[in-house]
Order: C-alpha cells, then structure tokens, then sequence
C-alpha cells in the first residue's frame, strides 16, 4: 500500500516518480557506469532504487553503507566485499560463483549453501576485476554512499577505475547529505580521480502541491477511508512535498488516528528521528544546533544568523568558521541556500529546532 512506512520495493507501491524511475532504469540497462541518484532525506532515493533493481533485468546487489558503517564504525573492504560476494551468489548459478571466487586472496566458501566469508586483508578490486570476468553485467548500488568516506579504502579511486576498466560492472550511489557525497565523489575536480567520468545525475524533489494531495487521496482511497478535503490541505501545509512524513502520516490514520492525533503522533515521532539523526552533527560542535535554531526561528541572512548565535554563546565568531558551519549545514541538508539566505528544507525539521 501507498502508506506503507517502509521503503517501497515494488513500483504498485511507489507513487509517480515516473520520470526519475525511468531515467534510472534507462541508465542500468544501457550500462551507465555511474548513476548518482540525489536528494534530501525522505524524498524516495531508497524506495526509487528498489523498484528500479527490481524492474530490472540487470542483476544486482544493493549496500547500505549507513548500516556498515553504524555497524563497524567504518566501512571496510572486507565489508562490501562480503556484501558484494553474497549478492552475487544470489543472482548467478552456484557453479559459476565457486569458479569466480576460486583463489581470490581472503575469500573462502564452504557448506552446501555456500557461505561467503571475507578476512580482512581482501582486496576489494580483486573481487570486481574477478566478477567482471566471469561476464554478465552486474549492478551495485550503494545506498547513502557518503558514508563510503569512513574508510582508509580509497573508493572513490575504486569505483573511477572500475568504471575505466570494468565494462560489466556499473554503480549506483545515492545520498541524503548531497555535499558529503559531492566531496566524496569530486566528479568536477580537476585533480580528483572521477573527474569528467560518464554519468548520469538524478535529483529528487519534493512532491508539488498538487501530487502530495494527489498522493494521500490515492492512499485513503487505497484503505477506503474517507478524508475531507481540509484535512488533506492541512496535511500538506504542514508537511509540505516530503513524501516520508505525508506517508506516516497517511499510516497513522490508517491505525485508525484522527486528523489531529495523527499529525501530533508524527511530528512527536518526527522530532525524536530528527534529534537523533542530528546528533552526530551536534558533537562535532554544538554551534550547529544553535546555527539551525536561529534559522528555524526566522533568520534567514547570514549576517542575522551569525549575529542570533553570537548572542546565544555570548562571544564573537570568527567570520571564517562561521561560514564554514553554515556550510556544513548546507553539505549535511539541513539548510538549503537560495537568494533570500538560508532556509531549511524541510518543515518538520524547522519545527524540531524552534
Ligand atoms: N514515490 C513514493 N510513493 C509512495 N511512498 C513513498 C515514495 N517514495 C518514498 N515513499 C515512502 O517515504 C518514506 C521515505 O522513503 P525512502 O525511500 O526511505 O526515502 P530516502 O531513501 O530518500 O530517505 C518511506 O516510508 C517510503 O515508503
Ligand atoms: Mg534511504
């Protein structure tokens, strides 16, 4: 169903999104080595790439690295190698894996299912070079590939040499905090390795006004509620065009809460969610959290913003490194520059630093 809080798999249950699925389904199958798939927190990049692979013939496997890295507190080769290996196993025929495998340094299989295990000293384009060889195109998509930076592994390096190299394998990488993946990638940086490579960019937006109320309409009628109009309006007032918080909000009448409850129980949820996401900023320097806070309480100009969190700290911020944390929130998504300053992106986290 369309309220389905989790990320969707299927493309019955993925609203729209009609031209960014097909603009990446069309990349997988011509064999786009890189496709970088963008946008901010709960727009859909983990449910568009699901459907994508799913509708795809091209065979896959999909990492999140938010999860290696929350797990490992990097995010080693060896990690992506087994991840890697085990959708491979997936994908293609037994026999074909035990010969693909056969003498790369640190992987073994055994048992009948055929267990992939990954020591530590793997490296990691051995792996690639040995999966390419074996023909059949193979795709590999890393979700919130950001994280890729936590690493002494070198993967931006990789993946340019890969995608130079390795004709049967080709990338997806999507990212919330759009700069960090940016930076990470460097794909304009002269100096960097991925410099002028081929790819292709998709850049998920918020749902227009019109499709948010298009979208919980499709959804109430989906679970045969009925929902006035001004409800639906004020949904989408509060929620904007992010379909994340439009969903848990479509769920939690679906539990059967009114109008009201249900967007009290969200926002409540919402801010839970967002303090915690935001807590690795926040001991990096509590400075963000009271940059955000002067911003969600309506200073939009720099000057104002500088001014509004000198006053809360009760000292003068050097101009350098006050810039350098607003565009630390800009690099993470949690503000947006445009021509009237700052402003943050999302109304749920604005109402959760007010
Ligand atoms: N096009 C869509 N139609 C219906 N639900 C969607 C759509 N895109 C995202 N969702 C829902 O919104 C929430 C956030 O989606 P997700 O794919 O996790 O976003 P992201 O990866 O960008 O953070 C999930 O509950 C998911 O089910
Ligand atoms: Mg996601």
């Amino acid at each position: 169903m369309l309220f389905n809080p989790k990320p969707k798999k299927k493309r019955n249950e993925l609203y729209d999104r009609e031209e960014e699925l097909s603009a990446l389904k069309r990349s997988i199958e011509k064999g786009v080595p890189l496709v970088v798939l963008l946008g901010i927190r709960r727009l859909g990049k983990s449910s568009l790439l699901n459907v994508a692979l799913d509708e795809s013939p091209i065979k896959s496997v999909k990492i999140d690295a938010r999860r290696v890295y929350s797990q490992l507190g990097s995010v080693p080769q060896s990690a992506l190698a087994e991840v890697i290996l085990k959708g491979y196993l997936k994908a293609f025929p037994k026999e074909r894996i035990r010969e693909a495998i056969k003498g790369i340094r640190g992987v073994r299989i055994a048992g009948v299912g055929l267990e992939v295990s990954v020591a530590k000293g793997v490296n990691l384009s051995e792996v690639l070079e040995r999966i390419n060889s074996m023909g059949g195109r193979f795709v590999i998509a890393v979700d919130e590939a950001q994280y890729l930076r936590f690493s002494s592994a070198r993967y931006a390096e990789l993946i340019a040499w890969s995608t130079d190299e390795l004709e049967n394998i080709s990338f997806i990488l999507t990212g919330s905090e759009i700069g960090l993946l940016e930076d990470f990638l460097r794909i304009h940086d002269p100096e960097s390795a991925l410099f002028g490579r081929a790819h292709v960019k998709i850049k998920l937006k918020r749902f227009e006004r019109h499709q948010s109320l298009d979208f919980l309409r499709k959804g109430f009628e989906e679970i045969g509620l009925e929902v006035r109009d001004g409800e639906l309006g004020e949904a989408v007032d509060e929620l904007d065009g992010i379909v994340g918080w439009l969903t848990l909000y479509g769920y939690n009448r679906y539990l059967g809460l009114s109008h009201w409850e249900a967007l009290k129980k969200l926002k409540g949820d919402a801010k839970r969610l967002i303090v915690s996401e935001f807590s690795k900023l926040k001991e990096l320097s509590p400075r963000y959290e009271l940059a955000l806070k002067a911003v969600a309480n309506g200073r939009h100009r720099w000057r104002e913003i500088k001014e509004a969190v000198e006053l809360l700290e009760g000292k003068k911020i050097d101009d350098k490194n006050f810039s350098n944390v607003l565009n630390n929130l800009v690099r993470y998504g949690y503000l947006e520059k445009t021509v009237g300053g700052y402003s943050i992106p999302d109304p749920l986290v604005e109402l959760a630093f007010k």
